[in-house]
């Protein structure tokens, strides 16, 4: 089976690129199982219920998020409008798993594909250089104990190479990819690790890559400059759709290829 991973879309230049590529995108390679990061998805900032319903509505099955997934408070009430066991929309957007405990949301989403393949996508956040958490290793191991799907993928949304690089190694030939999100530029290190886990460092962003990872260059570049603070902008120049394509055998859940994915206009 294939399964497209898109990674962070970043405001409505984001949007656009990926509406234009992924319909060509998931027929050309028979895509079952769609999955993106949508944390940056609204202006750079959060993802709102309804920019997540134009995502369901383009084929994701599951939206994953990150550290930025508060910055729109009307998804809180989004989250919770589903119970636990619910399949509906709003139960596919996860949010990092090792967050506080009594947060709204969860950190994992099991399905079925149309073709009838269980799967499980589970969201966790990077403790190095981000924002405290719990730590995403034992988190992780934890909750693999309880997944009955074979085909897992796994959005690690962290700052430090080092620590997606450990995870790619401590998750090697217990679920099928381990994805990197959050520094939006894509790395071109995708392999197949040994145990059969698919891996990249970072995805990158589906965003404007005339920008500083996502934000008008300018006022990046003004906060370098002078130290001031400044609202952030969503660029729009030169967007590209950056994916991650892996294929894997949906019986064992062992990734056999991961294939880079960079479209623009
Ligand atoms: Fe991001
Ligand atoms: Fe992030």
């Amino acid at each position: 089976m294939n399964i497209l991973f898109v990674g962070d879309i970043f405001g409505s230049a984001g949007r656009r690129i990926v509406r234009e590529h992924i319909g060509h995108v998931c027929e050309a390679n028979e895509v079952d199982l769609v999955v993106i990061n949508a944390e940056n998805a609204a202006g750079g900032f959060g993802v709102t219920p309804q920019i997540a319903e134009e995502l369901f509505d383009l084929g994701a099955d599951v939206l994953t998020t990150g550290n930025h997934v508060w910055d729109k408070r009307e998804l809180i009430d989004y989250l919770k409008s589903v119970p636990a066991d619910s399949q509906e929309r709003p139960r596919r957007v996860i949010r990092p798993a090792n967050l506080q405990p009594g947060l709204a949301g969860y950190g994992i989403f099991e399905g079925t594909t149309q073709g009838g393949v269980e799967y499980a996508v589970i969201d966790l956040q990077g403790c190095v250089f981000m924002n405290t958490t719990n730590d995403p290793f034992h988190t992780v191991n934890a909750m693999l104990a309880s997944v009955k799907a074979k085909v897992i993928l796994v959005d690690f949304h962290a700052e430090a190479t080092s620590e997606k690089v450990a995870m790619g190694w401590y998750l090697d030939g217990r679920v099928t990819a381990v994805l990197g999100t959050h520094t939006h530029i894509p790395t071109a290190d995708q392999r197949v690790l040994p145990g059969g886990t698919a891996y990249q460092t970072d995805v990158g962003m589906s965003g404007p890559y005339d920008s500083v990872i996502g934000v008008e260059k300018e006022l990046v570049l003004h906060r370098f400059l002078t130290g001031m603070p400044g609202k952030f902008e969503a660029a729009k120049g030169n967007p590209k759709m950056c994916a991650a394509l892996i294929g894997c055998d949906p019986m064992t859940g062992r990734a056999f290829s991961i294939q880079r994915i960079m479209l623009g206009e």
